[in-house]
């Protein structure tokens, strides 16, 4: 099964950005590992990153047509982006939301809620990059 791995702004700095909240693990290599993981549990997965609102938005649109299967870490856009609530409710494949850190467990008021989870059949937070594993583990589960 065909599966996209989305991710949303500033994860292309993964390994380099505040690693004492999101680790060592580079996005290169944890695009790498998420298509082992996904091979692992029978899934094809495609891995992908953007800074623009509206590619994620495409890239949703497109996943709705084609009834794909998508792991989500919309990053900073999880917390305010109705566009990405409404993109998220044309999906008809599962969906399983994903963050490297644990939003509701930091100081920061507005990372306390997401626009995501109301149409995600599973959260895993707060696991670093692994949890992008346990996230494949699910969807694959979900299918
Ligand atoms: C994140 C958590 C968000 O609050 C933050 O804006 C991110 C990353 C995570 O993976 O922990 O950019 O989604």
């Amino acid at each position: 099964t065909r599966v996209l791995v989305l991710n949303g702004p500033n994860l292309g700095r993964l390994g380099r950005r505040q690693p004492e909240i999101y680790g060592t693990t580079t996005f290169g290599e944890l695009a790498g590992q998420c298509v082992e993981w996904g091979h692992a549990v029978g899934l094809d997965v495609e891995v992908r990153q953007t800074n623009h609102e509206g590619e994620l938005l495409d890239w949703l649109n497109t996943a709705a047509d084609e009834q794909t299967p998508v792991v989500l870490n919309a990053a900073a856009w999880t917390h305010y982006s109705y566009a990405l609530l409404d993109a998220c409710a044309q999906l008809t494949a599962p969906l399983v939301e994903v963050h490297i850190s644990d939003p509701k467990q930091r100081p920061e008021e507005f990372r306390h809620r997401s626009v995501v989870t109301a149409y995600a059949v599973d959260v895993v937070a707060g696991h670093g990059t692994d949890g992008y594993r346990l996230a494949l583990e699910r969807l694959a589960a979900a299918l």
